[in-house]
């Protein structure tokens, strides 16, 4: 009968994977073993320590619901959603920076025309013109390009967040396809920074620690062409308050654009502007590669497993 003690009880734990049939599986279980028993050894966890963390990892997950990942939002405060990202994207080789998906990739993200608005029932939030381009990593458009855009409106909160969205369905999102020259342009209006969730087990960690809970503002992209690695990415909008202390560490520095304020009485596609407005100009370098993109959240309930 093993007696195992503090030291040869990982060896004992590690060993009990070895003939998972699945190398990457048995190697990545393997690892995480002996990362959490070192991390239980240097912390000298105690009892309550470590049925606190079972506690908080429990309502994380009973926090999830369709349109609510809870998770990802774990992910993101801790970095790691950030360090991934930064592993998986060593050799940039002149594509676009990424960034963090975030948990507000949901619902459907439809279709609509070059030009359209996509956050029309908004009244309150200042006008947004965003022009864009899809290109290969030598500047060359690419056309027929799904492009997912999704942001906070100006109350700080994302359409799912809202009891409205049950009823009236996505908005400040959309899906456009690149023309031939690689472009495509929407209306919308100017997204402000806001705040991560707070009312759940997250938020409360944030508060309790003392971390700032805010967001600089921005706009998501997920650009998806054939042939070339998916691009998930922001553009945040230079000048933010929050752009040197992102709560999710998400901003890199090519990501900022600088969103001028307009008074022109026509937007770029000769539409007229109703009141002064702003200008989103951001230009998108795909690498060529492979990757199965992620699905809005709403979307993958509905895939066979
Ligand atoms: C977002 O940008 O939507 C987001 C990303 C990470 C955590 C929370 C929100
Ligand atoms: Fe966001």
């Amino acid at each position: 009968m093993p007696q195992f003690n503090e030291n040869d009880l990982t060896a004992a734990v590690v060993n009990s994977f070895e003939e998972t049939p699945d190398p990457r599986a048995k190697f990545l279980l393997q690892e995480l073993v002996k990362s959490l028993h070192d991390y239980v050894r240097r912390t000298d966890l105690t009892f309550e320590e470590w049925e606190y963390a079972i506690e908080f990892l429990t309502r994380t997950g009973q926090t999830c619901t369709p349109i609510r990942q809870e998770f990802i939002l774990l992910s993101d405060v801790l970095g790691v959603s950030m360090l991934v990202d930064a592993v998986n994207h060593r050799e940039r080789e002149g594509a676009t920076q990424t960034t963090v998906l975030g948990p507000f990739y949901v619902g459907a993200h439809k279709e609509m025309s070059h030009g359209s608005d996509i956050s029309p029932h908004n009244v309150t939030g200042e006008k947004l013109f965003v022009q864009s381009r899809v290109t290969d990593l030598k500047g060359r458009p690419l056309a027929g390009v799904p492009v997912d855009v999704w942001h906070a409106d100006d109350d700080g909160l994302y359409d799912s967040q809202k009891p409205s969205y049950g009823t009236h369905g996505p908005t400040s999102r959309a899906r456009f396809v690149s023309d031939n020259d690689g472009r495509f342009f929407f209306r919308t209006i100017l997204p402000c920074s806001y705040p991560i969730p707070t009312d759940g087990p997250v938020g409360e960690m944030i508060v309790q620690t003392r971390r700032h809970p805010m967001r600089p503002a921005h706009v998501h992209f997920l650009v998806n062409a054939k042939g070339y690695e998916p691009l998930i990415t922001h553009v945040f909008i230079d000048g933010d308050k929050y752009i040197d202390s992102d709560a999710v560490f998400g901003v890199k520095d090519e990501l900022i654009a600088k969103v001028e304020k307009r008074s022109d009485p026509r937007m770029p596609d000769g539409r007229e502007a109703s009141a002064p407005w702003h200008l989103m100009s951001y230009e998108f370098r795909l690498k060529p590669g492979g990757g199965t993109a992620p699905k809005p959240m709403a979307a993958r309930e509905n895939e066979p497993a």
